[in-house]
């Protein structure tokens, strides 16, 4: 298999028909039959992964180039989210700005072409997969509520959870759901998971789901500082940090069942099982 093909699996498990742009293949790679499929790459892992005979290194996060500089455009994918949870467009596009904003400026801070040089340095095959993988991870959490929740109109937030770390990578991740924002015995009302999109979006993108109707967002991170800002504004929503790593191997594990099934022989590094 080639990294082409590997990419186009991707796209197809996520039902996409172009390479996004937090996705890219850095070093072109042919014949790979092994490969090591990790949460971050680094030189050590690539140059581990060369001595060990991997054909190919495949990270899930932006490991430099265009695909970590593009990452704030991804954020663009939250409007679709929020539009759909019934927040008025034009409302959607000022709340996903600050975000999208800060992420382009930290693209100025990162060391897009170490890493990718590196890779070529040593000829490792090397690319990654963001967006399709976190397609899924919020696909299949969604899913896994829908299946489970058998009373949506009394359901408490502390219930949410419970049924949340039913899922393994939940159960089983160090880090547990946490809520940042409200009770456990409130009711959860109308919930949103909001995992795709590049990172969390941030207070603006809170606010405006709970100003239009949603009691409950589920993230898989978010800053103190809109937190904080969170917690000032007594909008009546609650907001869940669900775990970055616990979530992002949600859609990881999707992706390496479609690689096994695929011929390919797939060691896992970071991912919560
Ligand atoms: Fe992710
Ligand atoms: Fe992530």
């Amino acid at each position: 298999m080639t990294t082409e093909q590997i990419m186009n699996l991707a796209l197809k498990m996520a039902r996409l028909d172009e390479v996004p742009r937090d996705s890219q293949i850095y070093v072109h790679g042919e014949n790979i039959k092994k490969v090591l499929l990790t949460v971050d790459a680094d030189a050590g892992i690539l140059w581990t992964a060369k001595n060990m005979g991997y054909d190919a290194v495949i990270a899930h996060h932006p490991a430099g180039m265009n695909a970590a500089v593009e990452l704030y455009k991804v954020i663009e994918e939250q409007m679709e989210t929020l539009v759909e949870h019934g927040v008025p467009i034009n409302e959607a596009q000022s709340a996903i700005m600050k975000r999208q904003e800060e992420m382009m400026l930290r693209a100025h801070t990162s060391n897009w072409k170490h890493l990718v040089d590196f890779a070529r340095l040593i000829n490792m095959p090397f690319m990654n997969v963001h967006y399709p993988c976190d397609f899924m991870m919020e696909k299949l959490v969604e899913e896994h509520l829908e299946r489970s929740i058998s009373d949506k109109r009394n359901l408490k937030v502390s219930e949410l959870i419970d049924i949340l770390c039913k899922m393994p990578e939940y159960k089983n991740a160090v880090t547990k759901p946490l809520i940042v924002v409200g009770n456990p015995s409130n009711f959860v009302g109308k919930l949103c998971v909001a995992f795709a999109g590049g990172t969390n979006g941030g207070a603006n993108v809170i606010k405006a789901y709970w100003r239009n109707g949603v009691g409950t967002v589920l993230v898989l991170h978010m800053n103190l500082s809109d937190i904080y800002e969170l917690r000032k504004e007594n909008l009546q929503g609650n907001l869940i940090v669900a775990g970055h790593i616990a979530s992002d191997s949600v859609g990881l594990n999707e992706f390496a069942r479609i690689l096994e099934k695929n011929g390919l022989k797939v060691t896992k590094l970071g991912i919560v099982e």
